[in-house]
């Protein structure tokens, strides 16, 4: 059988966490032969720490076969430990009332201690996926903070929002979800994301054609993806946490286990394609294979994509000004 795997997931007590633990125990993320041994990392304070021990019974009572070691840390230096895969759920997200410079502040402290630390005692070949908000910025101060590993191992989540674009386009075309293709959604985690469908399918057919209304795309389409999360709060009364955990177990699963072609959304660190400015976590199309992920390149950008991937990138350009003085 199959050498367990070190997989390391921060916020281990909060909402997205409890959705995501019992999925990556139960194979779904890395393969259903692959051993797993979960080091997990809260707060340093009682209340989640508490919790999270509450998990870790939980998790015991699955009697998960792929489950053979489970550790619970305060410390990233701990949790981070030969980590092969580390999920960086937690995070401080904004509050009502929150200064912009107070949300930049406070996750760019959370984020270079974590970077330094994957950077001192991770697996040198870490694959590290960044959840917690605002997660493009927050994987990039990560990857800025951890210079002695490789940056295209740190990617940002935007699945989410390729999965809800696609979700959406199932719902108009009356299509099943799982026939849609080349779907792909740029840049940052946020409302200002483009989700673009123009180069999909559905069994073969352009899903623009099917759908053949931009008047749809720009007023309906686009805001419902982009403030979904808003929505979900909305109907709820608490954020997108099992679909923001499923939107995880996605993102790792195509990056570890490939994706046979299929074009998927993951917030990456830019090499220059298509203007974006090198270095910049942005959402691209990429296809997996073998362990590594590569960009769809050589599609045609038309005025009105270049104008929404321009809105995108300047809110980026922003964050990432905003915290250049942390790193
Ligand atoms: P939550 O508040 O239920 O849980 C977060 C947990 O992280 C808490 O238990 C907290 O104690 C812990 N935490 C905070 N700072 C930490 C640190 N430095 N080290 C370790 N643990 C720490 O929040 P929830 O719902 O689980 O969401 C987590 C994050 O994911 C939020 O930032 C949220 O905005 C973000 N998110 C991102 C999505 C995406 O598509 N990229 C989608 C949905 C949520």
């Amino acid at each position: 059988s199959k050498k367990p795997v070190r997989v390391a997931v921060t916020g281990a007590a909060g909402q997205i966490g409890y959705a995501l633990l019992f999925r990556i125990a139960s194979g779904e993320m890395l393969g259903k032969d692959q051993p797993v041994i979960l080091q997990l990392l809260e707060v340093p304070v009682e209340g989640p720490q508490k919790a999270l021990k509450g998990v870790m019974m939980e998790l015991d009572d699955c009697a998960f076969p792929l489950l053979v070691e489970m550790t619970a840390h305060s410390d990233p230096m701990t949790a981070f430990k030969d980590a092969d895969y580390a999920l960086l759920v937690g995070s401080r997200p904004r509050g009502p009332g929150m200064e912009r410079a107070e949300l930049l502040a406070v996750n760019g402290a959370i984020f270079t201690a974590q970077g330094k630390a994957l950077n001192a005692v991770a697996s040198r070949d870490v694959r590290v996926l960044v959840v917690g908000n605002p997660a493009n910025t927050n994987a990039y101060i990560a990857m800025k903070s951890a210079p002695d590993l490789p940056a295209k191992n740190f990617t940002a989540m935007l699945r989410l929002d390729h999965n809800r674009a696609a979700s959406q386009i199932a719902a108009k075309t009356g299509k099943a979800v799982a026939d849609i293709e080349k779907l792909t959604v740029w840049g940052n985690h946020s409302p200002t994301m483009y989700a673009d469908y123009r180069f999909a399918t559905i069994g073969g057919e352009s899903v623009a054609q099917m759908i053949n209304d931009q008047e749809w795309n720009a007023n309906v389409f686009l805001p419902t993806v982009g403030k979904r999360g808003a929505a979900i709060i909305e109907a709820r009364g608490s954020s997108s946490a099992a679909s923001a955990a499923n939107a995880a177990i996605d993102h790792m699963r195509d990056w570890a286990l490939g994706t046979n072609g299929k074009w998927v959304t993951m917030g990456i660190p830019s090499g220059g394609e298509y203007g974006i400015p090198a270095e910049t976590m942005f959402g691209f199309p990429v296809t997996c294979e073998n362990g590594e992920y590569k960009i769809v390149e050589g599609l045609e950008i038309d005025a009105f994509s270049q104008e929404r991937i321009n809105i995108t990138l300047a809110e980026l350009e922003g964050e990432k000004a905003g915290v250049a003085h942390l790193l």
